[in-house]
């Protein structure tokens, strides 16, 4: 009876785990940088093809986790995140468009400093 109840609870983790280990590994996300660096002319001059923003009202977005940036030209697209020019950009993309672009701007290194 004890061992049963362990053996129930291990396999309630086991599934809990399963999802996040399987998310590094989902198709959707294996990008090619390469594409995504010449794709990402359509962006750069708001993010720059750095991923530093050019304008204002632009966030940088270099070095930003593949899976966020996915995330959130996904939501763009499907209207679930809304804004008058991203709205519009992330229309026309492809899922490998989202998957390239992601990994382009994600494989940027960048540094901080701290102020004083
Ligand atoms: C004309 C300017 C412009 C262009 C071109 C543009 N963006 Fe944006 N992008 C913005 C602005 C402004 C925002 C902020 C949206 C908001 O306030 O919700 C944004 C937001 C984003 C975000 C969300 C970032 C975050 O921190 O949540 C991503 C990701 C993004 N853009 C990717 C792209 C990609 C990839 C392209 C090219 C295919 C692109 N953008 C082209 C202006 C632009």
């Amino acid at each position: 009876m004890i061992r049963s109840l362990a053996l129930t609870r291990l396999a309630a983790l086991l599934l809990l785990l399963l999802p996040a280990a399987l998310v590094p590994l989902s198709p959707a996300l294996a990008g090619d940088p390469a594409a995504g660096r010449a794709k990402a002319a359509a962006c750069k001059t708001c993010h720059g093809l750095d991923g530093v923003a050019r304008i204002p009202i632009a966030p940088h977005i270099a070095g930003e986790s593949e899976v966020y940036l996915e995330t959130q030209l996904k939501a763009f697209r499907s209207g679930k995140r809304t804004h008058e020019i991203m709205s519009v950009i992330a229309k026309d993309l492809s899922d490998a468009d989202i998957s390239d672009l992601a990994a382009w701007y994600a494989s940027i290194a960048f540094t901080v400093q701290m102020p004083e």
